[in-house]
């Protein structure tokens, strides 16, 4: 199996395919894989010293083979990653969970809320319901709402919900950012929005363009959305409310354009980072 694995990561070394999809090196992503192919789980290390049969061997390179090709990011061609320590459904419909807001939501957004009073959370854009089933996990008496403008999106929300059995506390629904929500008001919200300019866009590796346009395209300064929390999150806030936003590599941008805002820009140990965090008096003192 070793072989087999170490053989696959060559050949994606050497084709130069981007790594960024939930794994960050050719070994891991060819061990993905290979395991998938051959129906095997990656948690069980006596997996790696099994032998493998030449027909065996055949499927898993074909399948490297297709990563190869045509781009496609491992995750879609397993439908399976992990985040925040939870199993996901995953497919084309929907980003990649891949936000370092994971680290945050598995620390309960310590020290920035007292974690005990958390009964209400908003997942603003939520793809296939990672942040908002992770936020439910962490937080077993809150109450989750899930918004994408995606049904799509929502239908792998719902596999994922159904998965983790959350039916009860995450409720998903469709709606353009704040629009479906009435006056519900919230302890966290929460979001990995849109948030990719139009020139980073252009650049970015062709495994991106397998991911659903609407989850990265956020006009030209990839400001669109950040720019709509920003202005309507106040007003779903409860008075001691947190808001925490991704904006990645557009955080920038952000800093410029919104100069009179005290943003706190968060540190991930596990890396990643472009996440900021503001509370809802810093957002309602904006608004005065
Ligand atoms: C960057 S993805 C994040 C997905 C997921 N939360 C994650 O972290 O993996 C952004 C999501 O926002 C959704 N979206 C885009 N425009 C939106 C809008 N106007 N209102 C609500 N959701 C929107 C997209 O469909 C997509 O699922």
């Amino acid at each position: 199996m070793r072989a087999l694995i170490g053989r696959g990561a060559r050949r994606l070394q050497r084709a130069r395919v981007f790594f960024g999809h939930g794994t960050d090196n050719a070994w891991d992503e060819s061990a993905a894989l290979v395991l998938h192919a051959l129906g095997l789980p990656h948690f069980e290390d006596t997996v790696y010293d099994r032998r493998v049969g030449a027909r065996e061997a055949r499927r898993a390179e074909e399948l490297i083979t297709r990563r190869i090709r045509e781009r496609i990011p491992a995750v879609y061609l397993t439908g399976q990653t992990w985040f925040a320590g939870l199993s996901f459904r995953v497919d084309p419909r929907v980003l990649i969970p891949r936000s370092p807001i994971a680290e945050l939501i598995e620390r309960r957004f310590a020290p920035w809320i007292d974690p005990r009073r958390v009964r209400r959370i908003l997942d603003v854009g939520t793809g296939s319901g990672c942040i908002a089933i992770a936020s439910a996990k962490a937080f077993p008496r809150a109450h989750v709402d899930a918004v994408d403008i995606s049904a799509d999106a929502l239908e792998v929300a719902a596999i994922n919900v159904r998965r983790h059995r959350l039916g009860r506390r995450v409720r998903l629904v469709r709606g353009d950012h704040f629009s479906a929500l009435g006056a519900e008001r919230y302890d966290i919200i929460v979001s990995n929005p849109p948030y990719v300019g139009r020139r980073e866009l252009a650049s970015l590796p062709p495994e991106y363009r397998h991911e659903p346009p609407l989850a990265l395209a956020a006009g030209r300064a990839g400001l669109d959305s950040v720019r709509i929390i920003l202005g309507e999150s106040a007003d779903h806030l409860l008075p001691e409310g947190l808001l925490v936003v991704e904006v990645g590599n557009t955080e920038r941008a952000v800093r410029r354009a919104f100069k009179q805002l005290p943003f706190l820009w968060l540190e991930f140990e596990r890396g990643g980072g472009g996440v900021f965090l503001l509370s809802a008096e810093q957002l309602r003192a904006r608004g005065r």
